[in-house]
């Protein structure tokens, strides 16, 4: 007899807890490991006409680090964001956390707390800005990547921002990463669908 529900879409609802952002009010499901939207068109490959600038471009553990999204021009407003720091050499994992000071924006658990940050609403931005808080556990050279929706279906994936270099301090327990890999992986099955609606 056949289980009700199979093994590996259970395992997909474990291991993507995002989807619950799929619908509604303008939120977003982060498509954690591509940070592509899914919507059958593909990214621009004109330069983003968008900028990330941050506050300093050394960390130590637990600064925090303000990081802008800004359009270069006065026509190219944004409708939606998904941000997250990515360590420079193995880009694979977002690393730190968000601090969300406004409902403009709302933080995600993307493979930890506040690893990632989105917009709330569609309405056209010039800019953005969010606290970042450097990790405890790393010591390697940081890019905060974004991809950055224009509006249906114009977007622009890895607009990077200056390389951020850890800049010393005691690290402990530095070994003790988690694999994370695999949820992230089933999360990037998951899209930017609702904003690309
Ligand atoms: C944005 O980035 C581009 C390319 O890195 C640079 O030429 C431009 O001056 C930047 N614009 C702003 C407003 O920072
Ligand atoms: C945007 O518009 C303002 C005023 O309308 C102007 O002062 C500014 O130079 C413009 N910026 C760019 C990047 O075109
Ligand atoms: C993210 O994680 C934090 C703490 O673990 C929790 O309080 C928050 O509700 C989570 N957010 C979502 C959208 O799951």
């Amino acid at each position: 007899m056949n289980p009700p529900f199979s093994p590996v879409l259970i395992f997909l609802a474990l291991a993507c807890p995002l989807h619950v952002f799929a619908f509604g009010n303008g939120k977003v499901i982060p498509a954690c490991f591509t940070m592509e939207p899914q919507h059958g068109t593909t990214a621009q490959t004109s330069p983003a006409p968008y900028n990330i600038t941050i506050s300093q471009e050394t960390y130590k553990a637990g600064d925090r680090i303000i990081v802008t999204i800004s359009s270069n021009t006065n026509s190219t407003l944004f409708a939606g964001f998904l941000l997250q720091a990515r360590e420079a050499s193995n880009g694979n994992t977002p690393v730190g956390s968000f601090l969300i000071s406004n409902s403009d924006m709302q933080a995600l658990n993307c493979s930890k707390t506040f690893d990632a940050v989105s917009h709330t609403s569609n309405k056209k931005k010039t800019s953005i800005q969010v606290t970042w808080i450097a990790p405890t556990d790393i010591t390697s050279d940081i890019l905060m990547k974004a991809t950055v929706v224009a509006e249906k279906p114009t977007y622009w994936t890895n607009v990077q921002g200056p390389r951020l270099s850890f800049s010393g301090g005691s690290i402990s327990g530095g070994s003790s990463r988690p694999n994370i890999m695999s949820p992230v992986i089933y999360c990037g099955l998951f899209m930017l669908t609702a904003l690309l609606k």
